[in-house]
């Protein structure tokens, strides 16, 4: 008898610390209009890797993991493959994502899975032959004179349900093998969806689908451009617009609907990635061919974020280099509605340095696209190269991020870090933070002024093409840490105040987030400002004012 208390005890006990170790699931918070990936509770960074295509097998993971390892990425990010878990209708296979889960913690690596199904680069090529070949019951979009496209269409309510069985059967198995240990942060639903050379569908359920009232959720959040359309159907509402309206509205209700199943079962942050129209033609035009109508491009985030309540973000995949055409991409998609996560940027070295402005910005992470050691390149949207050198430019800043990624991720929740990239000008920069100013200027040397003539006036050597680009988080009011490589930085007081740099020190983060100095900055190394050298560095920089 005197056993049982014991037992209660011990049990209890046990229950409180598996409790314990139960870790909080991910999720995406939002405080004044900023946002943060919560893992364990904490901000997080995702210093992300994507894998290319085929590389969703377990032989091809060596591969991924060597190029993630020395990339320092902390998040690798995997295509699943309708194909591949349901081969055959109602039979699954979850071998590949167990081995993934399975090696990821060996690596130390966080995932995200990428879920190709109906759509990927707006095509059918990852749904398995068992739908391929059955396209009147998956059927395609139809164009006006009949004829079907080769995008599935998203009215096809067999493909809905079958897509959202088989989405769902991997998010149970997730839950199963992952819920205790959330190896796995989020889940892309489909892959740059949409469709190139059709507006819509105009099969008969979708036309007649077009021909109904806008929904009210859509005109809540989407304005109409024809002057006085209050309510109406599409054409009335969004005049030239309303065909690739539509599509985006047919394509969002499709996913929301998957994400949200998906999520009922195991609740994790869901998102989706988008093919980018030219974010510099403002306003945007109506749909011209020019990008896949009813992706969830800029114009139409509101729209996605209507019909697919379950999808927390869309995501852009930066594959034009421009510093113009970054930037604008990077302020359309961050929004207080819309957490800036860059699931996709080529590997050209020429983008290496952006990560500065988007981490900078506040973003949850970013990933560069075709990290593997696989003897393949999608030159010229990426690199060339197949080895080692594939990661350098995007290694160099992971290097300065890595030790200090939650702190990071804190910071920029909190609304301190700013962060930009060199333009394609070449000219000076600036950061303007609550009391300071920092102004930038590129390829200089690290000695005297251009105005000097001579030698002085010459680019520094290795300042060819545009490289550098600084992030910077205030940590306290007169405190500043810099990361970041080939950009003079002078720190000034905000105009119409006085004040002066007082300290640099050059160090690094310990792992319990303490800063660690390892010289103090000063004469020729403060003279001509703060000259950040090519391989990136870290500085702490206290500033003071005259009482
Ligand atoms: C963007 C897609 O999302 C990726 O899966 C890949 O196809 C790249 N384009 C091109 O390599």
């Amino acid at each position: 008898m005197k056993k049982i208390p014991i037992l209660a005890t011990a049990l209890a006990c046990l229950l409180s610390i598996q409790a314990a170790m139960a870790t909080e699931p991910p999720r995406l918070v939002t405080h004044d209009g900023r946002h943060a990936l919560l893992v364990d509770g904490k901000p997080f960074l995702i210093l992300g890797a994507q894998a290319h295509n085929s590389s969703n097998y377990p032989a091809a993971l060596k591969q991924v993991w060597d190029a993630a390892h020395d990339l320092k990425a902390n998040t690798v990010l995997m295509p699943v493959a309708w194909e591949q878990v349901e081969p055959e209708e109602g039979r699954f296979d979850f071998s590949f994502v167990d081995a993934l889960v399975a090696e990821a913690r060996q690596q130390k690596k966080h995932l995200v899975l990428l879920w190709f199904a109906t759509w990927k680069n707006t095509s059918a090529q990852y749904t398995p032959a068992w739908v391929k070949l059955a396209p009147k019951r998956f059927p395609a979009m139809l164009d006006q004179e009949g004829k079907p496209s080769y995008c599935l269409s998203p009215f096809g309510d067999e493909t809905l349900k079958a897509d959202k069985r088989a989405f769902v059967a991997l998010m149970s198995h997730l839950k199963k093998i992952d819920a205790a240990q959330r190896t796995v942060l989020m889940v892309q639903v489909e892959n740059e969806v949409g469709t190139y050379g059709l507006v819509r569908d105009y099969a008969p359920a979708a036309q007649a689908a077009f021909e109904q009232d806008v929904p009210a959720a859509v005109l809540a959040r989407k304005k109409a451009p024809v002057p006085g359309a209050g309510s109406g159907n599409w054409r009335a509402v969004y005049g030239d617009y309303a065909d690739e309206y539509f599509h985006a509205w047919a394509i969002a209700r499709y996913i929301g609907d998957i994400a949200a199943a998906g999520r009922a079962v195991y609740d994790l942050p869901m998102f989706v990635n988008n093919a980018l129209r030219n974010p510099l033609e403002q306003p945007p035009k109506p749909w011209n061919k020019n990008f896949a109508s009813g992706g969830p491009s800029h114009d139409v985030i509101d729209i996605y974020k209507a019909a697919a309540p379950a999808i927390d973000i869309v995501g852009p995949d930066i594959y034009n280099f421009e510093s113009a055409q970054v930037n604008a991409n990077l302020a359309l998609f961050q929004r207080s509605d819309n957490a800036l996560w860059v699931p996709e940027i080529g590997t050209k070295p020429a983008y290496g340095r952006f990560l500065y402005a988007m981490l900078g910005r506040g973003a949850i992470g970013v990933s560069p696209f075709g990290i593997d050691y696989f003897n393949y390149s999608n030159h010229p949207l990426g690199a060339t190269a197949t080895d080692r050198t594939l990661v350098e430019p995007f290694e160099r800043v992971y290097r300065m991020f890595a030790p200090i990624q939650r702190l990071w991720a804190q910071w920029a929740f909190d609304g301190r870090t700013q962060g930009i990239a060199e333009g394609d000008d070449r000219q000076p920069q600036q950061l303007d933070f609550p009391g300071w100013t920092a102004k930038l200027s590129y390829r200089l040397g690290r000695f005297g002024e251009a105005s000097w003539g001579g030698e002085f006036a010459k680019p520094a050597p290795g300042t060819e093409e545009p490289n550098g680009g600084v992030a910077m988080a205030q940590i306290a009011p007169d405190e500043f840490i810099l990361i970041g490589h080939r950009v003079r930085v002078r720190m000034e007081p905000a105009a119409g105040t006085s004040g002066m740099m007082l300290r640099a020190e050059q160090g690094h983060f310990d792992e319990q987030g303490r800063w660690q100095m390892e010289r103090v900055l000063n004469g020729d190394q403060v003279d001509w400002g703060l000259n950040l050298p090519a391989e990136p560095v870290m500085l702490k920089v206290r500033m003071g004012r005259p009482r």
